[in-house]
């Protein structure tokens, strides 16, 4: 891959507390694996504290697994590993100070927090007596807080030892089609005025995954995909969807958050939720938390009225993706054409899909079409990967792809309702590897 010196940053330090975890394995660490390769993440000290008693050939094993690095004898690996640390120690409990002296000759830390939202305040509290030499900023995952309550907790907690430096992290913010969305729907004039009420007839939103809840069998248990996925991520994408143009950070703060805002409240039968036939026992016990969750959400802006936005999730389904999918109205002027859509694929490719109609002469009738551009079809190894783009705009003091408190608190406002909504609600049991309660989803949209 081709090294990029100019944007490496040196000495400073990313410190990964709870790095021991499934997060670390699946995104952090190919994250900063893929960063040291084009030479971004080159020059930062990754430290890892964790519960085990690991030796630092256990570490650097553990990293192998995770990044799974193409020749684990290359210079390149091998140097990559001479930047890894691990501390062992109970972070709860235990005292950090003997982090002081492994950061001592690094100039800004990151500290990123992969640890459930209640160790929070009291990390901040320890991580915040550290003296270093430069900046020091928390970074923490999502959910933010279990509802708004919590969340308003966390945020006064945190604020008090980290005042402006805690970053909120959605790493769905860091996805390049979701960096995308804007340009696509601003900077083309034939999105741009189509994008309403009056065009669009309905907006869907959804992330499918095959894998179940592997090892985070305690942590999905007590939050549910309601909490993990709506709450975060799916909300965020349907702000960016529905919010006004603004070239302007703090704007674009604002705009998500009175966007969100504007959700009407729902009632149960805006929700379907429901688990996968093998969940009880992957988790041990009997449970009722959801794994899968459809909703239907309005907006009280004028712009969005009647518009019905669907937003789906759901483990252990049939397919892996991520995507929007914009239903445009049918014409007016033939009522056999069926509507076009604009399809914007965040994962596993990114893509945008837009779906016409013309006549097929061979088969002497209309028939639906698709152009299509598939961005990461392309070879960009330079393209940083979510997690990597975030971890760099972190050190580099760049919140804008960060979550402001003003979102997630008007997020939290919806997602409570949203629970209290589906608390009656009947759990539905589907197949493992189907496409989820589908019958009732259909009712869903049926319904609108
Ligand atoms: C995380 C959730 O935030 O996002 C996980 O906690 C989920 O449960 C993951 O699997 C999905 O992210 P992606 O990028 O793989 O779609």
């Amino acid at each position: 891959m081709k090294e990029a010196p100019n944007n490496s940053i040196q000495k400073n330090a990313l410190v990964i507390i709870g790095v021991t975890g499934d997060l670390s394995t699946k995104k952090l660490f190919p994250a900063i694996w893929h960063g040291h390769q084009t030479g971004r993440f080159e020059k930062v000290k990754v430290v890892g504290v964790g519960r085990r008693d690991w030796s630092p050939e256990d570490f650097n094993k553990f990293a192998e697994n995770s990044c799974q690095p193409q020749d684990p004898t290359s210079s390149t690996w091998k140097k990559f590993c001479s930047g890894l640390t691990y501390v062992k120690s109970d972070f709860i409990n235990e005292d950090l100070s003997p982090l002081s002296k492994v950061l001592q000759d690094c100039k800004g830390i990151i500290y990123f927090l992969a640890t459930p939202p209640e160790a929070f305040p009291i990390l901040a509290e320890k991580l915040s007596k550290i003296k270093v030499k430069g900046f020091k900023r928390l970074v923490v995952e999502k959910p933010f807080g279990k509802d708004l309550h919590t969340a308003e907790k966390l945020n006064t907690q945190t604020k008090i030892y980290f005042k402006d430096q805690v970053y909120r992290i959605d790493h769905y913010l860091g996805k390049g089609m979701v960096r995308n969305l804007q340009t696509l729907r601003y900077s083309n004039e034939v999105f741009r005025n189509i994008w309403n009420k009056d065009n669009i007839e309905s907006v869907n939103i959804i992330q499918s995954e095959k894998t179940g809840v592997e090892t985070r069998t305690e942590y999905y248990d007590q939050t549910g995909a309601i909490r993990d996925m709506i709450q975060s991520h799916l909300l965020q994408l349907l702000a960016l969807v529905a919010m006004n143009e603004t070239s302007n950070t703090k704007n674009s703060f604002l705009l998500k958050s009175q966007t969100l805002l504007k959700l009407k409240k729902p009632d149960s039968s805006d929700v379907v939720i429901g688990q996968y036939a093998s969940y009880e026992k992957d988790v041990g016990h009997s449970s009722t938390t959801e794994s899968f969750a459809s909703i239907r959400a309005f907006l009280n802006i004028p712009e969005w009225k009647d518009v019905p936005f669907y937003l789906q999730t759901g483990k252990k389904l049939d397919e892996n993706f991520a995507k929007i999918v914009i239903k445009f109205k049918k014409t007016k002027f033939n009522p056999l054409a069926p509507a076009n859509s604009l399809e914007i694929m965040l994962s596993p490719e990114e893509r945008v899909k837009f779906t016409f109609n013309l006549h097929d002469h061979d088969l002497n009738t209309l028939k639906p079409f698709s152009m299509e551009y598939c961005m990461s079809c392309e070879f960009r190894p330079n393209t940083p990967t979510a997690y990597e783009k975030l971890i760099l705009d972190a050190l580099n003091g760049d919140k804008s792809l960060y979550a402001s408190w003003a979102e997630i608190r008007a997020s939290w406002k919806y997602a409570d309702k949203l629970l209290e909504a589906s608390k009656a609600n009947k759990l539905f049991i589907y197949q493992n590897g189907s496409k989820g309660p589908l019958e009732q989803v259909e009712k869903l949209h049926i319904e609108a």
